[in-house]
């Protein structure tokens, strides 16, 4: 059947006999890398590498860096922030899969890489060939692992897993004293690191401490277990400020940190002035005024109640400008804050401009960032929407330009 107005698609041949236009071809060198873009992140690497920097020395000496990159990055780009966080001194990386621990490999060899989430059997031989370290949280893991082990004929390194209290992966920490010992007792695996991981560190400091007492315990029933020898860890950019001196503990995970954000509001950690690295930006697409009364956008949840002048912004929850910033969220035009009118479209966005009479097509639109003075913040952004930064973050959508400063000096 062929609906009005269209043309039948061939049924024999069809759209895949085409010849296909030789411009076609791709070329990874011609992808722009100028902001000639409707919609793009700007990645201040400097920044990111300062951020370490500060947070390496609010941290006892003895205390190894171990990045968190997964999703990306945190939308940053893995690569990039990778190479750049190699560079500025990161003592191993941490990962959620296989195929970011491989990307990591590329860019660097030597640095260990941790995954965090649990292993796929159908992954075990990507550890193998990228030399990733996964969390053991069972026996059946205990085994799977030291067949690599065998295969590679040197023991496989490890961490092991210990849930305190999170509910997520590890081995329950009753139960952690015997994986310990099924791990120590197989020659063909190697323990490099036992850590846990805190549920609330940014908001009860009695949950984590009952956390850390658990984890601290069950090491305690660990015969043989030497601190010297291994990673024991257990902060993330929250539980640093809790972190206590002295103790086993000689490694942390740092995610949002880095990327500039702090934990949470009255964190210890205030005084580590950490920048934010990412700024989101757009273009205005199209000025006019719309008379009083009009309704703007989808379902009409907004009316106006005066003649408005509305810029429309290229981009859209297809960009990863959340549709919960309806209504509610900000963006920056010429310095100032405008006002979000009605639903966020998948590509576009109306804000009121009606203050600013010199706007024109083409000019900045800030979603996160600073222009002029005024400043959005990441946590600002994701509170609009009931989000978090981590989530805002790694919902940027591939459409966006990652536009890097590089060669900024620190
Ligand atoms: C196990 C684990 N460790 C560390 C981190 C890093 O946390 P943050 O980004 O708060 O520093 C995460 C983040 O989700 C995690 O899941």
């Amino acid at each position: 059947m062929t609906l009005p107005g269209l043309l039948p698609i061939p049924r024999t041949g069809g759209l895949k006999s085409l010849p296909r236009p030789r411009q076609w071809a791709y070329n990874p060198a011609t992808v722009p890398t100028n902001i000639n873009a409707r919609c793009w992140v700007e990645i201040d690497l400097a920044r990111l590498e300062r951020n370490l920097l500060r947070i390496r020395s609010a941290l006892p000496a003895h205390i190894r860096y171990v990045a968190v990159v997964k999703a990306d990055a945190y939308g940053h780009g893995l690569a990039p922030t990778a190479a750049r966080l190699m560079r500025a001194g990161a003592d191993a990386f941490a990962v959620a899969n296989v195929r970011e621990a491989a990307e990591i490999r590329e860019v660097g060899s030597g640095w260990p890489i941790l995954v965090l989430s649990a292993v796929l059997p159908q992954e075990d031989h990507m550890l193998l060939e990228y030399q990733a370290m996964p969390a053991v949280s069972c026996m059946d893991e205990v085994e799977r692992f030291a067949a690599l082990g065998r295969e590679q004929g040197r023991p496989f390194s490890v961490h092991l897993k210990i849930d305190t209290g999170m509910g997520r992966l590890g081995v329950w920490h009753e139960g952690a004293p015997a994986l310990y010992r099924a791990i120590v007792e197989e020659p063909a695996l190697r323990l490099d690191g036992v850590f846990t991981h805190f549920s609330s560190a940014d908001s009860s400091a009695d949950y984590t401490e009952l956390q850390r007492s658990r984890f601290l315990a069950a090491l305690e029933s660990m015969p043989g277990l030497d601190p010297s020898q291994l990673l024991i860890h257990a902060d993330n950019s929250a539980g640093i400020d809790s972190l206590p001196v002295g103790g086993p503990f000689n490694g942390v995970r740092v995610g949002l940190l880095q990327f500039g954000v702090l934990p949470y509001k009255g964190s210890l950690l205030s005084d580590v002035h950490a920048e934010p690295v990412l700024s989101l930006h757009s273009k205005v697409g199209l000025v006019k005024t719309l008379p009083e009364g009009a309704y703007v956008s989808y379902n009409r949840s907004c009316r106006l109640v005066r003649d408005t002048r509305v810029a429309l912004i290229c981009a859209g929850y297809g960009d990863g400008i959340p549709t919960g910033m309806s209504n509610r969220g900000q963006v920056l035009l010429c310095g100032r804050r405008c006002p979000i009118l009605g639903r966020v479209t998948m590509d576009q966005i109306i804000v009121d401009a009606t203050e600013l009479p010199d706007l024109e097509v083409g000019m900045l639109a800030t979603f996160i960032g600073e222009q002029g003075g005024e400043r959005i913040c990441v946590e600002e952004f994701s509170a609009w929407s009931g989000q978090i930064p981590w989530e805002c973050y790694t919902s940027i959508t591939k459409r966006v330009q990652r536009v890097y400063k590089a060669d900024t000096a620190i």
